[in-house]
């Protein structure tokens, strides 16, 4: 860290908690509702913040996806990411943001993530606010005949991220912006690879990709009593014919683009994700929840509100 850096942090801190104090005064605002266990220092947050990143770069989240233990995630840490939807847990949380982007040579929308730069950042209490444009490495998407070229994709993620007193994630809240953007420009991209003459054939030829890419890994570990298609042939046509491909926004809804977000976790333990790519959704590539629910969910312990500050009116608080 530099000086100009470190001083900049320290004249941050000084000032922020200055105004906070004076303003708080000032206005004699009622004391919080509910008090925090414990707080950290605008620079304990940004270490904090810079740690997860750390660990999220391939292949340094390799380690992460190891070990039953994770050193990143609270046992009972609660997410939520906008365009899927809800994890609980640290097991699924590891499989799901570590493991998900830990492959180069699997084919995936993304890729693996290999440099990041936070460009926005806010914090106080427990809570840190941030904007982080990580660069994947694209390569599988539109490599699906080993023609390599290489692709880096900056991929925007804003995140809320609460650590609990051993400065581990007790929960996360994260945005992917501009995704819509971005899921046209690698259709996009993949339609002038193949020469395609529509986004529906671009559309078709992504859609035939990742059905197989499914379907083999279906037939690779959900055998016995977690196979969920009688047959590869069933599989591809359930796939590709009686589900949707997918909207920007349905990554965790009955679709393709679901299947292949959870495909990339089944290897880890088949009897949980099987039933994800299989036709059911196994309750996560499910159309449970519409709009209003969606936007309305109570699904958080702790407010997101650093201090305690506004709880009765926070309607994102479960109970
Ligand atoms: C978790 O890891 C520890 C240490 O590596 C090991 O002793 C333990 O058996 C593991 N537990 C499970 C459930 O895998
Ligand atoms: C959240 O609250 C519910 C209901 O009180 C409880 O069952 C659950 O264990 C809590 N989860 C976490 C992560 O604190
Ligand atoms: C990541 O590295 C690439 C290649 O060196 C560079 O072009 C890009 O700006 C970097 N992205 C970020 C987010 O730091
Ligand atoms: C991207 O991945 C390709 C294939 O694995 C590799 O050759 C290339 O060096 C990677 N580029 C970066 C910037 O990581
Ligand atoms: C990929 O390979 C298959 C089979 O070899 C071929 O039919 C298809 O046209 C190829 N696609 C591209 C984009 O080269
Ligand atoms: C969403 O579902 C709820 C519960 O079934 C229903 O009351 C509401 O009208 C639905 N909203 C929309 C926009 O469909």
């Amino acid at each position: 860290m530099g000086i100009n850096h470190l001083s900049r942090t320290l004249l941050v801190a000084a000032v922020s908690s200055f105004c906070f104090a004076s303003v708080e005064g000032a206005l004699k605002s009622p004391p919080p509702e509910k008090s925090s266990k414990s707080t950290f220092t605008y620079d304990e947050l940004w270490n904090l913040e810079k740690g997860f990143w750390d660990s999220f770069l391939y292949p340094a989240n390799l380690k992460q996806t190891q070990g039953n233990k994770s050193t990143v995630f609270a046992s009972d840490v609660q997410g939520r990411v906008d365009i899927t939807r809800t994890f609980d847990g640290d097991e699924l949380n590891r499989e799901y943001i570590f493991g998900l982007f830990a492959d180069p040579t699997h084919v995936s929308l993304v890729g693996v993530p290999v440099n990041y730069s936070i460009t926005q950042f806010a914090a106080n209490d427990r809570i840190a606010s941030a904007t982080t444009i990580v660069t994947f490495n694209a390569t599988t998407i539109v490599t699906f005949n080993a023609t390599t070229f290489d692709v880096l994709v900056p991929v925007t993620i804003d995140t809320w991220i609460e650590f609990n007193e051993d400065g581990k994630i007790a929960q996360y809240d994260a945005i992917f912006r501009w995704f819509e953007y971005l899921l046209d420009t690698l259709i996009e991209a993949t339609a002038i690879k193949i020469k395609a003459t529509s986004t529906d054939q671009a559309v078709a030829y992504v859609a035939d990709v990742l059905a197989k890419t499914i379907c083999n890994t279906h037939e690779q570990y959900c055998t016995g009593s977690n196979k969920q298609y009688a047959d590869t042939g069933t599989c591809y046509d359930h796939l590709t014919q009686s589900i949707r491909f997918g909207k920007s926004y349905e990554l965790g809804r009955n679709t393709l683009l679901c299947r292949e977000v959870h495909e990339h976790m089944v290897q880890y333990r088949p009897d949980v994700h099987c039933p994800h790519i299989g036709p059911s959704g196994g309750g996560y590539c499910v159309d449970d929840m519409n709009y209003t629910q969606t936007v309305l969910q109570r699904y958080f312990n702790d407010s997101w509100i650093p201090f305690g500050y506004g709880q009765s009116q926070d309607i994102w608080l479960q109970g």
